[in-house]
């Protein structure tokens, strides 16, 4: 007899679909179709012989080490250098607040595993980031959206749903957020919001998941305090941080990290045990170096002023091809890899994906960002991986398309 495998499948992943985008990006194999919709950063920046360096060093140290299984929390040659970068950053944590985790991606996984039962309610921007919608997904949440405005979550409308929730014994799990130039819309909450928003969590005991893999990518203005170490000077323990190294250095390494209270990591530890074991030795050695490189900052400071200049090619383009009678708008990113585009309200990114394939042009349809309700005119745009050439052109063929539909 056949067995039917659908009929087995877990409650938790029979109606899962995995990454939207993935299905996305299956229809760019046409090499003319310039794609501002992955989100990878640029191989222009990648920082080749370092990592040959790192690799050969990190083999010639201890190849037997390598090849062995290794510490589940992480390396803690990786981690002291972590916890150095976090300095940097005003946040001081010691061993027992954070894990290594296999990228972002891996941690956002496990903070899902950690706190989600089926039917627990997420708070969550609109739009938010795919990724985190797909890894919390797993675990069958129902998602909260709060309107994004240009300086972060709408915390007065927050209140207002907490308030609602909290009468229905309904408050969330916790609140994801991803404040540094946000993916999709390359929005950063303001110091204001971020701290009116830990005043929501004190109040209504909720904690904050806050996702940073690009705060050091900033190219303008000047550097807001994180979620994170803003709660470490107030009351302290109501933030969990979830990093990764994969836009800084390479996505290729998957290495990253979570930070949170002891009682939150050792938990997560835990259930990484129970999946991958350990993030392999190599890899975090190749990041240790990284770290411990005199020229990180030299780095940052080259990836900063190499993606500040795609930007403005982007922004400066679109200014000429969409004037405002267009009716186009896009959000000012001051740092990060993406911008949010919005066409008028009648035209569904959705279908237009496909009318601008034919223009050899592809974006992601905004309606992936969103946890619930999604809205269809929006798309996402990043501007990290072609050159500065395609990007104008990528604007050229776009307001073709665009402009056949307004
Ligand atoms: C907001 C956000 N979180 C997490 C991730 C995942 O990071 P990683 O590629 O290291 O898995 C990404 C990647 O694009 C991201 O934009």
């Amino acid at each position: 007899m056949k067995t039917s495998w659908p009929t087995r499948f877990a409650e938790n992943v029979k109606n899962f679909q995995g990454y939207p985008i993935g299905k996305t990006l299956q229809y760019l194999t046409d090499p003319e179709i310039i794609s501002l919709a992955g989100g990878l950063p640029s191989p222009e920046v990648f920082q080749r012989s370092q990592m040959r360096q790192a690799s050969a060093a990190a083999l010639d140290a201890n190849i037997d080490r390598v090849m062995q299984y290794s510490p589940i929390p992480g390396e803690a040659t990786l981690v002291d250098a972590v916890l150095a970068f976090l300095e940097r950053d005003a946040i001081r944590i010691g061993h027992e607040n954070i894990v290594i985790t296999s990228g972002g991606q891996a941690g956002l996984d496990l903070t899902g595993r950690l706190l989600l039962n089926p039917g627990d309610t997420v708070m969550v921007d609109r739009p938010t980031f795919a990724g985190a919608v797909v890894a919390f997904q797993m675990q069958r949440p129902r998602f909260i959206g709060v309107d994004i405005e240009d300086d972060g979550s709408d915390v007065v409308g927050m209140r207002v749903q907490l308030e609602q929730l909290a009468g229905r014994g309904e408050l969330p799990k916790f609140i994801y957020v991803v404040p540094d130039f946000q993916n999709p819309s390359g929005i950063t909450m303001s110091l204001a919001k971020r701290e009116a928003l830990l005043d929501l969590s004190y109040e209504f005991d909720m904690p904050i998941v806050e996702d940073s893999p690009y705060r050091d990518l900033r190219y303008r203005g000047e550097n807001i305090p994180a979620l994170f170490s803003l709660d470490q000077q107030s009351e302290g323990g109501h933030v969990i941080g979830i990093y990764t190294f994969s836009k800084l250095f390479c996505p290729g390494m998957r290495v990253g990290f979570n930070i949170g209270p002891a009682e939150v990591v050792t938990r997560m530890t835990h259930i990484k045990e129970g999946s991958i074991l350990n993030t392999p030795k190599w890899n975090q050695d190749m990041c240790t170096a990284f770290l411990s490189d005199r020229d990180l900052d030299q780095h940052l400071e080259s990836c900063r002023s190499y993606y500040r200049e795609k930007l403005d090619v982007f922004l400066e383009t679109m200014a000429e091809h969409f004037p405002p009678e267009t009716g186009v708008t896009w959000t000012v990113p001051e740092g990060g890899l993406f911008l949010w585009v919005s066409v008028p309200a009648h035209i569904d990114t959705a279908k237009l994906f496909f009318d601008a394939i034919e223009h050899k042009v592809a974006f992601v349809p905004g309606e992936q960002f969103y946890g619930e309700n999604p809205e269809h005119n929006h798309m996402r745009i990043n501007f990290s991986f072609v050159s500065k050439e395609d990007l104008a052109e990528a604007v050229r063929r776009l307001a073709d398309c665009v402009k056949k539909k307004i």
